[in-house]
């Protein structure tokens, strides 16, 4: 259970910088003024069901749904009755029009070969994956784990899963074969997808060898569908793998959307939690798809000629939500891009951006802090004039990372949307509307329309303006997670308990005197890696089950590039003494078990871990020791202070 032990969240930050939205940008935006989001708002507030009935209404139903809410604390059905498919929305209702012959998918490989796909040809493909998929005996509520290469058939994947009602499990492919096992044990998935490799800075990553060994314990798995993309040799087993290229293009492009029930699952997305194995979080299909739409023009103010690129991998929720659902749902032009942002060089971003004329764009503060650790000059060698807005997602930006997103990216010219939300909350939830809210460095500002967004005490009470709390959201939202597969009881534990009434996030914040909201970031056990959040729990379970380590606890300690770095304490079996190469060798064990964003930049050998009577670690000495901070605070519940003391001792020796 994620714990609301947080005694770090005194905020120090004090930042006055503020930019309006530019006029120019406010006259032509879809929310144009402070006015305009509070009546949005308080109209929301008035009738939240009314207003969400009205935002779903913009999605195409087969049937209409009839009671907008079902809240059935914590459990919610939205839209009751009604029903809706994916990936009609994503495309089939777009071709009717003139965004039939519109780019839906603009796509860069990394080698620079690329491919555009208007909506009708990628309505053909996704109908021609669907119906391979039926031929895998794929059916309506089987579970498809994706596992690809950032690449137009990773999102075609999706969309025919979502055609036939089938649900999809993407796995990130920088995720061991071991955490790949997992994740398709945990799903029982029957198919799984891949591709022979995918390309990253220059090299190929092996993904089908990294299927064939996590299948070995996969007895879920009846089918592999392989992607040829990078040409490496490939072993395919007789009777469970198959070509794409084999098998998809033969098949029809027509393939009937289901219509499916508003709460029929879309997919599941495997996350970090404090403890025990990453949770399958479910999201549904009519509230998720209505929150993400929505947002598209709420947040990036989309417009019919933007071309807009979320950096995302399509194996996190952003790749989800805003690369795939949300912009096809609105019918945009989509960038995607498979590579390295340093692959040849360091400037294919502002190369892409250039090439193809994009307008929005959507990445991670620890992108941005390592553009800026390259140096301008990448930048100006291109013309960025085509953008016109800038976003943020993953992690708190700092003031200074902004300001110069701002300069060096955005011209001065392009407001900055700083999104917060989760995997679990599906769409975004506190972020400026960027005609109509002034922008702050640093700060998520508002909550959107809808969104009960609030900053508690221990005990559930609103804090005042400029005090650390807990940030929590008060009334069920469409986009909510509905679940943890297969595990409802931490669904409830997890979210649902802590603070009466309410879903808890996890992070802290601060509300300042305007009312704008400052995420001080996780309060709990889960360390945020480049903006991808890893439980403290999986690295030490992947520590522990090397055959040297007896304990291990890992925290997280603040990176300039990063965000967070993960330090591990490890105490050794039978007094073993750690060197140099235990500590590459435990580095490697955790890069093998989860994946390299796993690995632990630092591994420190101890005899002991600090305890607290009742045999808790107790984390915070641990992260005040890892960051070398030195006031360390009360220690009256220490089990054994000579620990802290050695801890201590170890670190300068
Ligand atoms: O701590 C918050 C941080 O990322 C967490 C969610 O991680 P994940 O589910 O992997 O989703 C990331 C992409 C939506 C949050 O609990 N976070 C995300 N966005 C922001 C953020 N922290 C501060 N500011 C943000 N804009």
């Amino acid at each position: 259970m994620p714990s609301t032990e947080a005694t770090h969240i005194d905020s120090t930050l004090t930042e006055s910088r503020k930019f309006p939205p530019p006029a120019d940008f406010s006259a032509r935006a879809w929310v144009k003024s402070l006015d305009e989001y509070n009546a949005i708002c308080k109209r929301a507030d008035a009738d939240p069901e009314a207003f969400w009935a009205e935002c779903a209404r913009g999605l195409y139903w087969f049937k209409p749904f009839g009671k907008t809410l079902e809240w059935n604390f914590p459990h919610a059905k939205w839209f009751v009755g009604g029903t809706i498919n994916a990936a009609y929305n994503c495309l089939d209702r777009h071709l009717d029009g003139p965004r039939r012959n519109k780019a839906a998918l603009i796509w860069e490989g990394e080698p620079g070969d690329s491919r555009v796909l208007t909506y009708q040809m990628l309505a053909d493909e996704v109908g021609r994956c669907a119906n391979a998929l039926k031929s895998l005996g794929v059916k309506d509520g089987d579970r498809v784990a994706i596992y690809m290469p950032l690449v137009p058939e990773a999102a075609i994947a999706m969309l025919a899963c979502a055609r036939i009602g089938a649900i999809h499990s993407v796995v990130f492919g920088g995720f061991s074969s071991e955490a790949l096992a997992d994740r398709i044990n945990d799903a029982e998935a029957k198919v799984c997808i891949t591709a022979d490799g995918g390309w990253r800075r220059g090299q190929i990553v092996e993904l089908k060898n990294n299927v064939d060994e996590a299948l070995k314990k996969c007895p879920s798995i009846r089918k592999v569908l392989v992607l040829k993309r990078v040409g490496n040799k490939v072993e395919m087993r007789k009777g469970r793998d198959l070509w794409w290229d084999e098998l998809v293009p033969a098949q029809s492009p027509r393939c009937e959307a289901a219509a499916l029930d508003a709460e029929h699952p879309l997919y599941t997305l495997y996350t970090s939690g404090t403890t025990g194995k990453p949770k399958g979080v479910v999201h549904t299909t009519g509230g998720y798809l209505t929150h993400v739409l929505m947002t598209m023009k709420w947040v990036f103010d989309l417009k019919e000629d933007d071309i807009y690129w979320c950096t995302a991998d399509i194996g996190w929720v952003t790749g989800h939500s805003y690369t795939v659902y949300g912009p096809l749902a609105a019918g945009a032009t989509v960038l995607m891009y498979e590579g390295a942002p340093n692959f040849p060089e360091n400037d294919r971003f502002w190369q892409i951006i250039a090439k193809y004329h994009v307008s929005i764009f959507y990445t991670a503060p620890t992108a941005i802090r390592t553009f800026i650790k390259w140096g301008d000059a990448w930048v100006k060698k291109h013309d960025l004039s085509s953008l016109r807005l800038l976003g943020s997602v993953g992690e708190p930006i700092n003031p200074e990372a902004w300001m110069w997103y701002r300069k060096v990216i955005g011209g001065e010219r392009c407001p900055i949307v700083d999104t917060w939300w989760q995997t679990e909350t599906g769409g975004i939830m506190i972020s400026p509307m960027p005609g109509a809210i002034a922008t702050k460095p640093g700060s998520a500002t508002l909550a959107l329309p809808g969104i009960a967004a609030d900053v508690v005490t221990r005990e559930g009470k609103s804090v005042g303006a400029n005090q650390g709390g807990l940030l929590i959201v008060r009334k069920p939202w469409p986009g909510m997670l509905r679940t943890i597969y297969r595990d409802p009881e931490r669904y409830k534990n997890n979210y649902f308990v802590q603070i009466d009434g309410a879903y808890f996030t996890g992070d802290g914040a601060r509300r300042d005197q305007d009312g704008y909201l400052w995420i001080m970031g996780r309060v709990d056990d889960v360390i945020n890696v480049s903006g991808h959040r890893l439980g403290t729990m999986e690295i030490e379970s992947a520590l522990v089950s090397h055959a040297a380590v007896a304990e291990a606890a890992c925290v997280g300690r603040p990176d300039e590039m990063k965000g967070q770095a993960v330090v591990a304490f490890v105490t050794l079996e039978g007094g073993r003494k750690g060197d140099g190469r235990l500590r590459d060798e435990l580095r490697a064990h955790v890069v093998k078990e989860i994946g390299a964003l796993a690995r632990p930049d630092d591994v420190r050998f101890t005899e002991a871990l600090p305890k607290t009577r009742s045999g808790k670690i107790m984390r915070r000495l641990l992260r005040q020791i890892a960051s070398g901070d030195e006031t360390l605070g009360d220690t009256t519940t220490l089990e054994d202070l000579s620990v802290l003391a050695k801890l201590r001792d170890d670190e300068q020796g």
